[in-house]
């Protein structure tokens, strides 16, 4: 296919040659088409090179070519990003002043705008105006991710994934941006819990909360309305997502418990301690300084968490509603293997499904690509998915999910 990649001067340019990549891996043919302002954070070499392409941001070269046409009219696919408010401007306004702006406007196919700004300028009624003009002419523009911003603000206005932005844009040239998940109210908890022993001290795990935030921004790019319980977590999710901070496996059961009965399908991501210190100490935990003793160490005792997947299935009281569907980080071991450690695993928890993945140290948390199997309950076939992205997985997830939703 070939795809346009207009880039516009922000300092999320440079997630923009990840997203060429990404493109060129797909085996699309990519041009590149950047704003000056966009050459003043990433330059043309750079585009140059990933693209194998060279790159023009003006009008009056290759006039013979006749590019402000020809590169719109071809394309099957244009996506900009990051759009700045001023690139958002021209572009519902019609302007021509560059190339990008004029392939904007000579392009028939599917155009995918993903805005990056301040939240100021991306909230201020100038800026909403001129997305609701390009929505309204049929142009895909994605809502931005909240989260850091380029100081130490953060707010919505964030460039989403590379990967997100990728999908969107295949999404769109499929027309297929399914909304099969409209209705449904999803409840996802991820991230790993933090079980404090002291006021700078805590018992946590490797969790990333990634896999979870994939699954929350699948849902929601299907329609669904979501809620997301986020344990420790770090990164941006996508606006629209209702997210809810929690740091202990206590705080998650409580609000995992008290939304449950709201919503129709619940998702365990989380990796929560099964274990926390018995007692909380008011004040660091210092050494001692004996020299008769010089290696004292104090015992850390323990006690269990709930277990709050078990605890959502015992509170389900209305019939198979919601869906709940757990996550299993297994590893195989001399008494089994992954898949039966999983399926015992699945009897235990009495979850409508269990996602299972293997995992090792360095096998899965905090990576990209994974692979799992869906088991089901209802004696239905186990779905592999993947190697993929955590975002293919989750839409695979949620496809299993779908095939075993009781009608909404
Ligand atoms: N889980 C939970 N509460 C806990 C521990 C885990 O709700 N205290 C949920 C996780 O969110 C996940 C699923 O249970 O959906 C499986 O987590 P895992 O840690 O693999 O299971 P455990 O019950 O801890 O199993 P084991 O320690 O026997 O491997």
């Amino acid at each position: 296919m070939r795809v346009v990649l207009g880039v516009g001067g922000g300092i999320a340019a440079y997630k923009s040659a990840l997203l060429l990549r990404l493109l060129s891996e797909g085996g699309h043919d990519v041009t590149v088409v950047p704003t000056d302002a966009a050459l003043q954070f990433v330059g043309a070499p750079t585009w140059e090179a990933l693209s194998g392409r060279a790159v023009q941001t003006d009008v009056w070269s290759n006039i013979t070519d006749v590019p402000h046409v020809r590169i719109g009219q071809e394309a099957d696919l244009v996506i900009v990003a990051p759009a700045t408010a001023d690139l958002l401007a021209k572009a519902a306004h019609g302007l021509a002043g560059d190339l990008l702006t004029n392939v904007l406007l000579t392009a028939r196919c599917p155009v995918v705008v993903a805005p990056a700004m301040h939240t100021e300028m991306w909230e201020h009624p100038a800026t909403r105006a001129n997305v609701a003009t390009l929505r309204e002419r049929g142009v895909h523009v994605i809502e931005p991710a909240s989260g850091r911003l380029t100081g130490a603000d953060t707010g919505p206005g964030r460039l989403p994934d590379p990967e997100t932005i990728h999908e969107a844009a295949l999404a769109a040239v499929d027309g297929d941006a399914t909304e099969d998940l409209t209705g449904t109210r999803v409840l996802v908890s991820t991230g790993g819990t933090r079980e404090p022993l002291d006021p700078v001290r805590y018992l946590g795990n490797r969790s990333s909360g990634k896999q979870g935030v994939a699954l929350a921004e699948a849902a929601a790019a299907r329609g669904a309305t979501v809620t997301l319980v986020a344990a420790n977590v770090s990164l941006p999710v996508a606006a629209g997502i209702e997210v809810v901070p929690v740091q202990t496996a206590l705080e998650l059961q409580e609000q995992m418990s008290a939304r449950a009965a709201d919503h129709d399908v619940v998702v365990m991501v989380a990796a929560v301690a099964d274990f926390r210190p018995a007692d909380y100490a008011e004040s660091k935990i210092k050494k001692t300084h004996d020299p008769a003793d010089p290696d004292a160490a104090p015992t850390i005792r323990l006690v269990r968490n709930p277990d709050i997947l078990a605890g959502l299935v015992a509170e389900r009281t209305g019939g198979e509603r919601p869906m709940i569907v757990g996550f299993a980080a297994e590893t195989g071991d001399g008494s089994g293997s992954v898949l039966e450690h999983a399926r015992a695993k699945l009897e235990r928890k009495g979850c409508d499904l269990l996602v299972v993945n293997e995992v090792g140290r360095d096998l899965t948390f905090g990576r990209d690509e994974t692979t799992v199997i869906v088991l089901r309950r209802d004696g239905g076939e186990p779905v592999e998915l993947g190697p993929a992205s955590k975002r293919v997985v989750a839409d695979g997830i949620w496809d299993a999910v779908l095939d075993s939703l009781p009608t909404r």
